[in-house]
């Protein structure tokens, strides 16, 4: 400063000039290094530096975030309409005996609606059941008005009445759709089906002979001495406990299933786990899998099956490699629990089928490895306590939410609020011995850490399972305005209270 004043009185110059000068050197810094560092932040994960600013990582986390999935629909304007039915049946379940369910167009399994990518559903919707129920889209991100939720996004669906869903999914992948009103029962009953939503590009890269396709409901059962569906539902030993847990384990309502293929062949294998409490982690043994999709959404890249997981609400696509000679039977174990059991089996014969190799698409996931340090926007505390109509709640944060109490959301008041289009990041802590697969609706979420040490997960879920005592960090753009519940998807802690909703402005 002083050499400058000096300089300005030696050479006479006038101030004016001076600042001009200035202003020409400032522009040019400018222009020369700050704005490669905003492109920079843009482009590339935050730096080591930015750490202590949480309105710049939470910034470079929507940078990175930017165009990871679609904001909004692209509707073609074809519009898919299809007639659900739900009531009571007889139906073929388990080794092919009929069996009293409640079952939508009387299939257990529900219809499995396919779509393309742009088309828009329209679900004329009837209940024939003896009681109030709606449909819920699970994992699909469409309008809040279409969600399913009694009480919050639509009245509840009394016996007799209809109601029409209509929207166009911004997703393509593996999604289902169940009830919202007494899921522990109705869903346990029967209720549930498979929404595919296919990207016409991918189709057709996946289509035979690249793969072809096959849809696993996993789920399980407790039947009673006679044979018939325990109709004890939500009881204390289920509420002590992950849920109820039946006796029965079936793939698309039979025990035991065999499915064929070739040598050669390759499997697009989508699975759902539409439990209330139940955890599969499938064990192909000799047959070569990688996941390739997770609740729906493409992984960066493929990852081999060993160990993953699909608690109750998830989903995991498999690209499943028929060995060129492979022949016979192969077993398909569920590993999760104490003892590896046998759910299905793929057995192998026939003509070799030779398959291209192209790979199935790839999903978008942000790096969000530096939001690790920046404080939730809120946490949940998961614990329960004695009381309430069941003898047990569980709780989210000391409070209860139930569907089935008409006084319970009298205001619609959303404990929780997240502004749309920003970074947040939510806090789950599992105060209790038990398991919870957290679900959120109308929202993507990545797992950011576990008990406080970053891992990088890299795929997008809907549902992550916390263990007993963890605690989960998980990271989000929430899009979509309204109100979204969030719940544990052990239909029976959720019964019992486990829900709450989440307020996206
Ligand atoms: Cu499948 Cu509210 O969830
Ligand atoms: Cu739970």
């Amino acid at each position: 400063m002083g050499k400058q004043r000096r300089a300005r009185q030696r050479s006479g110059l006038h101030d004016r000039w001076l600042l001009t000068a200035a202003g020409v050197v400032g522009a040019l810094a400018t222009i020369v290094v700050y704005q490669p560092i905003q492109q920079w932040l843009g482009a590339a994960p935050c730096s080591e530096a930015s750490r202590n600013d949480t309105d710049l990582v939470r910034q470079c986390m929507a940078a990175a975030f930017d165009g990871a999935y679609p904001t909004e629909a692209s509707p073609t304007g074809s519009v898919r309409e299809f007639e659900i039915i739900a009531a009571s049946a007889a139906v073929e379940l388990f080794d092919g005996r009929p069996f009293d369910a409640w079952a939508y167009n009387g299939q257990v399994p529900g219809p499995t609606l396919r779509v393309k990518l742009g088309e828009t559903l329209k679900v004329h919707f009837r209940n024939e059941l003896p009681q109030s129920t709606t449909i819920h889209w699970h994992g699909i991100r469409l309008p809040n008005s279409m969600d399913g939720v009694p009480g919050v996004t639509q009245p509840p669906v009394p016996p007799g009445g209809t109601f029409e869903y209509e929207f166009t999914p911004k997703d393509a992948g593996t999604f289902w759709y169940h009830p919202h009103i007494r899921s522990s029962e109705q869903v346990e009953r029967g209720l549930f089906g498979v929404l595919i939503v296919e990207d016409a590009a991918a189709a057709a890269r996946a289509a035979p002979p690249r793969a072809r396709e096959l849809v696993w409901v996993l789920d399980d059962w407790l039947i009673d001495s006679t044979g018939q569906l325990d109709t004890h539902f939500v009881t204390r030993h289920d509420l002590a406990h992950d849920g109820r847990w039946g006796n029965v384990v079936t793939v698309n309502g039979l025990t035991r299933p065999v499915f064929e293929a070739r040598p050669g062949e390759r499997l697009r294998l989508r699975t759902v786990d539409v439990a209330n409490g139940r955890v599969f982690s499938l064990d192909f043994g000799a047959l070569p899998a990688t996941v390739i999709a997770q609740d729906g959404m493409y992984l960066p890249s493929p990852i081999a099956s060993e160990g993953s997981e699909l608690a109750p609400g998830n989903r995991l696509d498999f690209d499943i490699e028929i060995p060129a000679d492979a022949s016979g039977k192969y077993p398909v174990l569920n590993r999760f629990g104490r003892t590896p059991t046998e759910i299905a089996s793929v057995v192998v014969r026939g003509e070799q089928v030779v398959t291209s190799i192209e790979p199935f698409p790839v999903g978008r996931v942000p790096d969000w490895s530096h939001a690790a340090g920046l404080p939730p926007d809120f946490v949940l505390a998961l614990n329960a306590r004695l009381g309430g109509p069941f003898g047990v709640e569980w709780t989210i944060n000391n409070q209860v939410m139930r569907h089935d109490d008409p006084f319970s959301h009298r205001h619609e008041e959303a404990p929780y609020k997240l502004h749309a289009g920003r970074f947040s990041k939510m806090r789950f802590v599992n105060e209790s011995a038990r398991l919870h697969p957290m679900h959120i609706h109308g929202q993507f979420f990545q797992v950011l850490a576990r008990n406080g040490v970053p891992v990088s997960e890299r795929r997008w879920r809907d549902t992550v399972l916390l263990r007993p005592r963890e605690t989960v960090d998980v990271g989000m753009v929430p899009i979509d305005p309204g109100k979204w519940m969030l719940h544990c998807h052990i239909l029976e802690h959720a019964d019992s209270g486990m829900m709450t909703l989440v307020e996206v402005q």
